[in-house]
């Protein structure tokens, strides 16, 4: 047994095109860190910044959101608003110690790879980052 820190990441992935990344990355046998767990929701817009605090309040050590590329949403704006309501959400983060912990990416169904190089590049960051702190108050 290792006493290295696993970080637990919560992904947030769009139904239409990042779950199925996601997916294919497994069918495809792509490997990345088994450090994460996946909700999946019909669309990245579908994410509350709400969603994102409760998580990190109970315990997450890093919050992912993915969704398809500027353009594919499949309900025409909802990548675009994700993006501006996440990007307050992770400057409001750094108000509360909690930098860093939470990204947004796009990746299409047909981007296993970059799923699988998404979630170590993620988890790696969160590894240096620490645990959460909010987990040790
Ligand atoms: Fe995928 Fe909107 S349906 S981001």
């Amino acid at each position: 047994m290792t006493d290295e820190f696993e970080p637990n990441i919560l992904a947030f992935c769009c139904n239409w095109c990042s779950y199925a990344g996601a997916d294919l990355a497994g069918v495809s046998r792509f490997q990345y860190p088994p450090n994460i767990r996946i909700i999946r929701v019909m669309c990245s817009g579908r994410v509350e910044p709400a969603f994102i605090l409760e998580a990190l309040k109970d315990g997450a050590d890093g919050v992912l959101i993915t969704g398809c590329h500027i353009g594919d949403c499949h309900y025409i704006d909802g990548n675009r608003n994700a993006e501006v309501r996440i990007n307050n959400t992770i400057d409001a983060l750094k108000y509360l110690g909690l930098d860093g912990r939470l990204r947004l990416e796009w990746v299409s169904a047909s981007e296993g790879a970059r799923f699988a190089e998404v979630v170590s590049e993620f988890t790696e960051e969160i590894r240096k980052l620490g645990p959460n702190p909010l987990k040790e108050t």
